[in-house]
């Protein structure tokens, strides 16, 4: 490899542009505001991590790699960029010194010897008697067949304290090397015996296919322990390895998926079954570095772990518990926050799967493929787990247990970087718990003081006999509104408004009209729950037997009707009188629908950037909507244009938000 493929290999290019540029992530690409030009309208600048590439749609229509990147930043030649780089790759631009080509011959003799020892212990599966018991356990017992044995390179290791230290020996190697090779264990009295004895053994390589070192599982039930792996050696570093990226780096691509299990066997009993992006972190949490690595292949990675794992209350009670298991090595540890964490700094996609109780990946697999395909389909994003865990068998109508859950799973929500993702888990949350969202973040944790006195909401008088948490949904508290939410505080206001002055409906619409655009539906909202309101709005308008908000109310879930009711109390203070109202409604409508549009337009024009990247034709359909797209974000322009020019007066409603 070049110093400049080492380089490329080891920065990420998401990392090097994010440090100058936000970016978003939309399909396979990120997108933003491109830093070379004066625009902050348009995120007409894309990097494509696959490509390890970059380049602006907009005004510099320019792009390349991260060496073109840096020398633009930077505004150097290539040589300072390369130096730039390599110094943050850790990459050596000189000539390697004595030192290191030693330390690299060393690494490669290591890995030479191994490479024999893998050879030496398949044989004695494959040819020898007592690899026979061996053979047979693995064909009959898990179900392997020959050609994934081969495939894996597994092994026997023989029950004698010298056999390997023979073979090596009669080999001409030195005992030094056996030992630094991890091959070999000390005596007291320093004397060496195989390390590795009556096991079958399972060669581990680096991604690159080159051997590091075994893992080696007992036969005889009553051995300890379970498995045991090679030491620490130059060449073996158990956090920086997975066991099967070499064979399932390819698929990792293509699949843009990754899949983490727990064991050697799970892995190769996937491959077997035809699953071949799977890997394992041989029994150990799962370190920042493997996770750097897989992200090389793809940023969607799906835990699969065993219940007791990631169900065990205790877990999640500290959100983050060890296994103690006296035979193990290292505890494997699902921490919550810890993976939330590593989720945010890579930039990367981790969900997590629970397994059947009792059942690991490989008897799953074995007994029906496709039940392991549905459970990955399953797999949700860490705090969605979180959640279902906690409240599986609970009494959710229990306000204690209730109290309890939004304690845990709200600090993680907090942990998540993205408003919208977060918007998105309170939702799920209060609606897991059955409390209105403003409930859930005005009392719980339970410490912030309760406004009293205040007048109920006036909608309380027509449904008497049900009681609202009217305190937590009063306009002077309202606990969700933040700057990060304000397309949700946006939406809570227009439906508010709606709400109080129904009639207002007919006037948006015609204004919508006039200005060509369609008609208010309930996907102009975000957000579930608002649009579950907008359509039932809507219905109740068509409707003669009850007031339009009365009707909704009356045909709301409890939830829902809370978070009504919160709506208009938000709106309590208007004056219906005021063309302020009208005008203020109409230009947040149009600006919610100007950001979602814009985040469609986006999302498209990276998507056919991504298939023109990859050869495919650009599809005239993609085109004709591109054009429809644009065309109705100028019709929305003209119309804000329009509402501004009606009410200027109404300029400052952004802010008043
Ligand atoms: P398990 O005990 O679940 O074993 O450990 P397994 O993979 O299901 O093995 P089988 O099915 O009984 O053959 C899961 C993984 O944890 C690591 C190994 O990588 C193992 O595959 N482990 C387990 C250790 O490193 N040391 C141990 O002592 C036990
Ligand atoms: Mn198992």
């Amino acid at each position: 490899m070049t110093a400049i493929d080492e380089i490329k290999a080891r920065i990420d290019i998401i990392d090097l542009v994010s440090e100058s540029v936000q970016l978003r992530r939309s399909g396979k690409s990120y997108s933003g505001f491109c830093p070379f030009h004066e625009n902050k309208r348009t995120p007409a600048f894309a990097v494509f991590p696959e490509s390890g590439s970059w380049r602006c749609f907009g005004q510099c229509n320019e792009g390349g790699d991260i060496f073109k990147f840096v020398m633009k930043k930077e505004n150097c030649d290539f040589s300072e960029a390369l130096r730039i780089l390599a110094e943050r790759a850790g990459v050596q631009l000189k000539p390697p010194s004595a030192e290191d080509q030693a330390a690299a011959e060393e690494h490669d003799n290591l890995r030479a010897l191994l490479e024999e020892a893998v050879t030496f212990y398949h044989h004695q599966l494959m040819n020898t008697p007592p690899g026979a018991a061996a053979l047979e356990y693995l064909m009959t017992r898990r179900g392997l067949s020959q050609q994934t044995i081969e495939a894996f390179g597994l092994g026997y290791a023989p029950l004698s304290w010298d056999a390997t230290r023979n073979y090596f020996i009669s080999k001409g190697y030195h005992q030094d090397d056996i030992m630094a090779a991890g091959m070999l264990s000390q005596r007291e009295d320093g004397n060496p015996y195989d390390r590795f004895r009556h096991r079958v053994m399972f060669p581990i390589r680096d991604e690159r296919g080159r051997m590091a070192g075994f893992g080696a599982r007992i036969l005889n039930p009553d051995d300890i322990p379970k498995f045991l792996n090679s030491p620490q050696t130059p060449v073996f570093d158990k956090g920086g390895l997975l066991y099967g990226l070499d064979l399932a780096k390819k698929s990792i691509r293509s699949l843009d998926q990754v899949v983490i299990v727990e064991g050697y066997l799970d892995v190769i009993a996937l491959h077997q079954a035809g699953f071949t992006n799977v890997v394992s972190p041989m029994g150990t949490a799962l370190t920042e570095h493997q996770l750097r690595m897989l992200k090389r292949f793809s940023r969607r990675i799906v835990l699969a772990l065993d219940p007791d794992a990631a169900g065990d209350q205790a877990t999640l009670r500290g959100l983050q518990v060890a296994r103690q298991t006296l035979d193990r090595e290292q505890d494997p540890v699902f921490d919550a926050r810890g993976l939330l964490g590593y989720e945010a700094r890579l930039q990367a996609d981790i969900r997590v799967t629970t397994l059947p109780a009792g059942q690991d990946p490989d008897e799953i697999v074995q007994q029906d493929p496709q039940a392991w395909e549905r459970i990955i389909q399953e797999a949700r994003p860490i705090v969605m787990h979180v959640m279902e865990t906690l409240a599986a068998e609970k009494d959710l109508d229990d306000p204690k247990v209730k109290t309890e859950i939004a304690t845990q799973v709200l600090p993680l929500i907090e942990d998540v970087p993205s408003p919208v993702e977060r918007d998105t888990y309170r939702q799920r949350l209060a609606r897991l718990l059955r409390v209105s969202e403003q409930a859930l973040l005005g009392q719980f944790p339970s410490t912030r003081p309760r406004p009293r006195s205040r007048p109920r909401p006036r909608t309380e008088a027509s449904r008497p006999g049900v009681a609202f948490p009217g305190e937590s949904s009063e306009p002077s508290t309202p606990p969700l509104v933040t700057a990060a939410m304000s397309t949700y505080t946006q939406e809570a206001h227009c439906l508010g408004v709606l709400l109080r002055f129904p009639e207002l409906l007919y006037q948006v619409d015609r204004r919508m009209q006039q200005d060509e655009l369609p008609r208010l539906s309930p996907a102009d909202f975000q957000h579930v729950d608002h649009q579950t309101i907008m359509r039932l709005f809507i219905e109740s308008i068509d409707q003669d037997q009850a007031e339009p908000k009365n009707f909704v109310l009356n045909h709301l879930s409890l939830s829902l009707m809370e978070m009504a009711d919160g709506l208009l109390a938000r709106t309590q203070h208007l004056d219906p009188n005021q063309d302020r109202v009208l005008e203020d409604l109409m230009r947040i409508l149009l600006f919610l629908r100007r950001r979602m549009l814009d985040q469609e337009i986006e999302f498209r024009r990276f998507e056919m950037q991504v298939a023109h990247e990859q050869g495919d034709l650009i599809v005239t359909q993609d085109a004709q909507t591109m054009v429809k797209l644009s065309k109705l974000r100028k019709s929305i322009d003209r119309a804000i244009d329009r509402v501004s020019n009606r009410s200027l007066a109404a300029r400052d409603v952004g802010q008043k938000l």
